[in-house]
C-alpha cells in the first residue's frame, strides 16, 4: 500500500505497508553530512543525521534516493539511489557507502561534512531472514557490500552464523574486516590476486551452499548470472534460497518513472517498490 500525503515540514510523505506487517515512513527531507571518511579504494563512507524515528524503522535493503547537486542547479536531474551501510538508532544517524562512478556519485562522494542533503528515503523493501535460519551467506561485489554490513549487523544481533563473501577488482577495493562483527567469517576475493582467492567472488560459493540456510547477495547484475551458476548445481529442492538486491536507475523511486523495471515470473514490476530485494528463482534471466 502506498499513500502520498503533502506535509508542512517536509515536501512528502509515504507510508509502505512491508510484507512483514512493518510501516514505514518515507520522506523527503534535508539532512546534514556529519562525517566523510575513506573506506574502500576511492568510495567514502557519508554518515547524516536522519529524523526520528528512521534509524530504529530502517531494514537492511532499503535505499534512499539522492539529489546529488547544490540547491537551485538542475544538473544533474534525476536523484541517485544509495543503499543503508549501517544505522545508529542511539545517535539518531545513517551511514551511506558512495563510490564515484559519474557525475552524480562523483559530487557526493566529495561533499564535506555540514553539507545538507536532499533525500527521499527510506524506499524499498528489505531483505528477509527466515525464523529457521542459523546459517546466513553474504555475497557481495563492490559497493555491494553496503546492506550486507546493515543485514550482518542484524543478524549477529539474532545470534546468527555469518559467512561474509567480498570480491573486488584488487584489494584497496575490499572493505576492511573491522567494518563487520568479529564473530563474522570473512573470505575475499579479487580479481588482480593482489588479496584472497584469485577471481571472482562467485568462484567461492559452492564450498559454502551446503553449510547455508540463505544466501543474500548485492553486486552488479553479472555477478548474480555466475551466482546461479555456482549455486543452482549445489541446490536441493531449490534450497538454499537466494535473494538478491537489483541495481537499477531510480529517479523517482516512487513507481511512477517505470525507469527501474525489472521482469518477475509475476510480470514486470517496479523494483523502486516492489523491489531492489528478490528472491533470484522470481526473476526472469533471458
Ligand atoms: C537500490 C540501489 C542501491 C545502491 N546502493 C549503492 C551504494 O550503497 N553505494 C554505491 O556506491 N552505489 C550504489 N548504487 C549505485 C549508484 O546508485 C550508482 O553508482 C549511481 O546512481 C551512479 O550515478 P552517477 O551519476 O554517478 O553515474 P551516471 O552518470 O548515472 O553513470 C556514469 C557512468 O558510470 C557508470 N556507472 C553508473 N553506475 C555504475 C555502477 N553501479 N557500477 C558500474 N558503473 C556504473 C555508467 O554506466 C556510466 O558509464 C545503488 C543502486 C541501486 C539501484
Ligand atoms: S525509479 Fe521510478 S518507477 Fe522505479
Amino acid at each position: 500500500m502506498v499513500d502520498l500525503e503533502l506535509g508542512a515540514s517536509h515536501h512528502l510523505d509515504m507510508e509502505i505497508n512491508e510484507t512483514d506487517g512493518t510501516v514505514v515512513r518515507a520522506r523527503e527531507f534535508n539532512s546534514e553530512i556529519i562525517a566523510v571518511e575513506p573506506v574502500m579504494g576511492d568510495a567514502v563512507l557519508i554518515t547524516l543525521a536522519i529524523p526520528d524515528p528512521m534509524a530504529t524503522e530502517v531494514r537492511a535493503g532499503h535505499f534512499v534516493d539522492v539529489l546529488c547537486r547544490v540547491e537551485g542547479s538542475y544538473d544533474p536531474l534525476l536523484r541517485r539511489p544509495y543503499s543503508f551501510f549501517r544505522v545508529d538508532p542511539r545517535a539518531g544517524t545513517a551511514t551511506l557507502l558512495v563510490r564515484p562512478f559519474g557525475r552524480g556519485s562523483a559530487w557526493l562522494a566529495s561533499r564535506r561534512a555540514g553539507t545538507i542533503l536532499d533525500i527521499l528515503g527510506p524506499l524499498g523493501n528489505t531483505y528477509t531472514i527466515s525464523l529457521r535460519s542459523r546459517n546466513l551467506l553474504m555475497v557481495a561485489g563492490g559497493v555491494g557490500a553496503a546492506p550486507l554490513v546493515m543485514l550482518t549487523d542484524q543478524a549477529v544481533a539474532k545470534g546468527l552464523n555469518v559467512t561474509y563473501l567480498m570480491g573486488a577488482a584488487d584489494a584497496a577495493g575490499l572493505l576492511a574486516p573491522s567494518y563487520l562483527p568479529s564473530a563474522v567469517e570473512y573470505v575475499v576475493a579479487t580479481d588482480d590476486g593482489s588479496k584472497g582467492h584469485t577471481g571472482f567472488v562467485t568462484d567461492l560459493v559452492a564450498h559454502f551452499v551446503p553449510w547455508a540456510d540463505q544466501i543474500f547477495a548485492c553486486g552488479p547484475e553479472p555477478m548474480y548470472r555466475s551466482l546461479r551458476s555456482a549455486v543452482n548445481p549445489h541446490r536441493l529442492a531449490g534450497k538454499p534460497r537466494v535473494q538478491v538486491s537489483m541495481e537499477r536507475g531510480m529517479a523517482c523511486g516512487l513507481g511512477a518513472c517505470l525507469g527501474c523495471v525489472v521482469e518477475t515470473r509475476h510480470g514486470m514490476q517496479t523494483s523502486c517498490v516492489e523491489g531492489p530485494v528478490y528472491d533470484m528463482d522470481e526473476l526472469v534471466w533471458s
